[in-house]
């Protein structure tokens, strides 16, 4: 058993204290400008990512949901370095990496890779599956023993693919082998940590549950982190150890998943788990299915005080003049809400 499977084995339910997180983010921030006229004067921000703080542990699965828009995707591209960060500070295994140079990042884009939500858009139509899987090892310059192809076909096995598919084009694929060869390429380079950004949700619901099955099976042959963007919190119930909930920009709750799913406290996230289906028909306590009026408001001037005011059926005064602090309710239970849900109080 290597080092990192290990890491993995431990329940990761142990208190946190206890490891050094693999990433920790701080206070992340991402405003996109926006310009006018000639002289592209900057009057205004997309305030897309606004002041986020987390932390993923080794071997751990973070899921991150929210409604479209409000920011996962470019966390994502943040973490992963695609994207540099306005404000605060990204940490790699205890190494800032905020403001890395290309140059400085490179040895360590082997250890974080990203998946994507098209798996028809994200692979090359004129490459051959073995080219596209192979890349990383050409470009990172990474001997394989007995080369680049052998690996390449192990890589596929891995990913329940048939090694005779090396010299097929992603059109002959199915959109969820096309996504299992996406998983492929992000694991050449033997990662230690794989952002998926909505890795399922282009896929016909039949397949998704196989491909979900597939990164929890490898999380646990390899001792993988994840970081697992969805945008409803069916999916990433089944594989997250801890759940955060995105809305504008914000984390308004992070929790075990079990505690959040039992007892979620922010009414943003009552409202999102009251529109997914409750597992067993014959529970008595159904939730009540709450419906989320209007849309999600203007990144660029969201409301004051808490952000889901403008949306929320328990908003009070306070709400609007007074930005609710992200707090610890339960122990590992944080939520931002003044006056929260299912606290026993
Ligand atoms: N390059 C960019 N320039 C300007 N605004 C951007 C840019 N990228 C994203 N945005 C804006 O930032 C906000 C957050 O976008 P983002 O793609 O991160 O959301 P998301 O949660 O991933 O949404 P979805 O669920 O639709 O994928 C949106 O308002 C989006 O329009
Ligand atoms: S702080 Fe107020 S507006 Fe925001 S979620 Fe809580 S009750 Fe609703
Ligand atoms: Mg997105």
């Amino acid at each position: 058993m290597t080092d990192t499977q290990a890491t993995a084995a431990v329940p990761s339910k142990a208190p946190s204290a206890d490891r050094e997180p693999l990433l920790r983010v701080t206070d992340l921030k991402r405003h996109f400008p926006i310009t006018k006229g000639v002289l592209r004067r900057q009057h205004g921000a997309v305030r897309a990512v606004d002041g986020i703080s987390f932390s993923v542990l080794p071997g751990e699965t973070l899921g991150v949901v929210g409604e479209s828009g409000c920011g996962k995707s470019t966390m994502g591209r943040l973490v992963t370095r695609l994207d540099e960060p306005t404000g605060g500070k990204v940490e790699f295994e205890g190494t800032d990496i905020t403001h890395l140079s290309t140059g400085r990042m490179r040895p360590l884009r082997k250890d974080i890779q990203i998946i994507f939500q098209d798996p028809y858009s994200s692979l090359n139509p004129r490459h051959t599956v073995g080219t596209i899987v192979g890349a990383p090892f050409r470009l990172q310059k990474v001997a394989t023993e007995g080369g680049v192809k052998k690996a390449v076909q192990e890589l596929l096995e891995l990913c329940g693919l048939s090694p005779e598919h090396y010299n097929r084009y992603p059109h002959e694929f199915s959109g969820g082998q096309r996504q299992r060869i996406g998983i492929a390429r992000a694991l050449a380079l033997r990662p230690k940590m794989i952002v998926a950004d909505e890795p399922v949700s282009a896929l016909d619901v039949s397949i998704q549950a196989q491909v979900v099955n597939l990164l929890d099976d490898l999380q646990k042959e390899l001792g993988l982190t994840y970081l697992i963007i969805a945008h409803d919190l069916s999916v990433v119930r089944h594989v997250s150890d801890r759940v955060a909930v995105m809305y504008l920009g914000k984390i308004v709750e992070i929790a075990d998943r079990d505690s959040l799913y039992a007892a979620p406290t922010h009414p943003y996230t009552v409202a999102l788990m009251s529109a997914v289906p409750v597992p067993d028909p014959r529970r008595k306590e159904r939730r009540e299915r709450i419906l989320l009026t209007g849309d999600v408001p203007s990144p660029i001037n969201p409301p004051s005080g808490c952000r889901f005011r403008t949306r929320c059926w328990k908003a009070q005064d306070i709400c609007a003049s007074q930005e609710p602090p992200l707090v610890e309710l339960r122990p590992g239970h944080q939520s931002a809400c003044h006056f929260p849900e299912n606290t026993g109080a």
